[in-house]
């Protein structure tokens, strides 16, 4: 047998003990895989007295990093979470010559360029499976797997929480309030969910996404971001009465002048669409590549034992080129940077998709001409209208799907619709993608 790779853990949460539960439990698999066994000799927390699940080895347990990054380890394993120390620790890792596991989406779409910066100084590797879809394994197979196509889009459910609360607005009809509390309840959804049901925590994803599919790296800040904080009871079911269903997706696509496009919002599509089906808390991802056509990842996007299944099988990775003393087979981004300069980011007003549109009106003659008028002197055609029965002298919702439509006509035709005297409140628009 070889000799043992050696790995140092940044935190012992919920991922870093489920790393250790993996390495315990799977452990004759893994080294029959890698031909040697993985071992843990040194682990750093905030508190090494509080209690912990009797897995995790308390005699290694330390609260100074340097007692981690100064052992003698292959490979350091940051699951801590948050920019600062995260960001420093592993800067100081690849010094001093450690190679890098890290599960931290925010760190990499806030500080992925310094870090890979800093792991070609140093020839060594920066690996980050489970940083998008935590147990699915859509990092690699869209750096390694997919590296012989070109891929023309990607739509993802990257964010649990967010995909939990419209499933169940949808599937019970109850109010976004209630289940944002309930998913709070259930462990789903942090005391301040903002990151999720903002959209935030799924732009860091995309992020990564973009990058390793188009090998350019984007300010996660830049990408449009809107949360499903926005969708009412009212809006799924007139999206349900034009066959839609409503999902937060995050979307990237390459367009043929090499712009690339990138936003998360909660979406309309077709409730025949594989994607429409992906409920709960479960994450997916569809691809859509030149020569391979759309396909389909599916599975858990966090939680204890998926998301340590991905970090470990990055450890393995990282263990196979140590026992061949090799590292940098893959560029970060899986692209050589020289050869994707002509890549960039499209401006977010020049997205162009069918929009859906709820008007909240007082009920009069010339509203509908009104509206669309303004629509169509943006160049905006509708394609589908519901109006709602009221009662007399109540406003009315007056709802529209439109045709493909460019993002900045559609804002600009709001704003001047928002202007008339008998629209009562700002209109909700959300997007279509009709995933064909
Ligand atoms: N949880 C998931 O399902 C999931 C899924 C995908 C990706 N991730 C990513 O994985 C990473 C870890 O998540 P997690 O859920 O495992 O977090 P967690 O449960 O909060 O664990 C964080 C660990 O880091 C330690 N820690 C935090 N700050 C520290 C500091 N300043 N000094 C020393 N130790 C410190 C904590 O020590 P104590 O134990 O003493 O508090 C704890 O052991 C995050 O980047 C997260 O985004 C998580």
């Amino acid at each position: 047998m070889s000799e043992s790779i050696r790995v140092g853990l940044l935190g012992c949460g919920t991922v870093g003990t489920g790393v250790i539960r993996i390495l315990e439990e799977n452990r004759e698999d893994i080294v029959a895989r890698l031909g040697a066994p993985i071992e843990v000799v040194k682990i750093l927390v905030r508190d090494p007295e509080r209690p912990r699940d009797p897995i995790v080895p308390r005699e290694l347990l330390t609260s100074d990093p340097a007692e981690v990054l100064d052992a003698d380890v292959h490979v350091v394993i940051e699951v801590l979470g948050g920019y600062e120390p995260a960001r420093g620790l592993i800067l100081d890792a690849l010094a001093r010559g450690h190679h890098v596991v890290t599960a931290n989406k925010a760190l990499l779409a806030r500080h992925g360029g310094e870090i890979f910066k800093a792991a070609d100084a140093a020839h060594r590797d920066v690996i980050f499976e489970a940083s998008v879809g935590g147990g699915i394994p859509i990092i690699r197979t869209l750096r390694e797997g997919l590296a012989s196509d070109r891929i023309h889009a990607l739509y993802g459910i990257i964010n649990g929480t967010s995909n939990f609360v419209l499933t169940a607005m949808a599937q019970q009809g109850r109010p976004y309030p209630e289940v944002v509390a309930e998913a709070q309840q259930k462990g789903y959804a942090e005391a301040d969910p903002t990151m999720d049901v903002g959209g935030i925590d799924a732009a860091q994803k995309l992020q990564i996404l973009v990058s390793i599919s188009f090998g350019i790296a984007i300010p996660f800040e830049s990408i449009l971001t809107e949360g499903i904080d926005r969708v009412t009871a009212a809006d799924i079911q007139f999206a349900r009465q034009f066959g839609y269903t409503i999902k937060p997706l995050g979307i990237a696509k390459a367009h043929d002048d090499g712009s690339i496009e990138a936003r998360v919002h909660p979406t309309l599509i077709p409730q025949s669409a594989m994607l429409a089906s992906v409920n709960g808390v479960f994450n997916a991802v569809m691809v859509n590549s030149h020569a391979l056509g759309p396909v389909l990842f599916y599975g858990q996007g966090a939680g204890m034992m998926p998301t340590a299944a991905s970090v470990v099988s990055d450890i393995i990775e990282l263990g196979r080129n140590i026992q061949r003393g090799t590292s940098g087979r893959l560029p970060h981004l899986a692209f050589h940077p020289q050869h994707t300069s002509g890549r960039v980011h499209r401006d977010a007003d020049r997205t162009r998709c069918p929009f859906y549109l709820r008007f909240n009106v007082k009920d009069q003659t010339g509203v509908l001409s009104r509206i669309s008028g303004i629509l169509g002197d943006h160049s905006i055609s509708i394609r589908q209208m519901v109006q709602d029965t009221s009662l007399p002298g109540e406003p009315v919702h007056v709802v529209l799907l439109t045709h493909t439509a460019t993002e900045g006509d559609v804002m600009a035709a709001l704003k001047t619709i928002e202007t008339l005297d008998f629209v009562v409140e700002p209109a909700c628009y959300l997007r279509v993608e009709d995933l064909q």
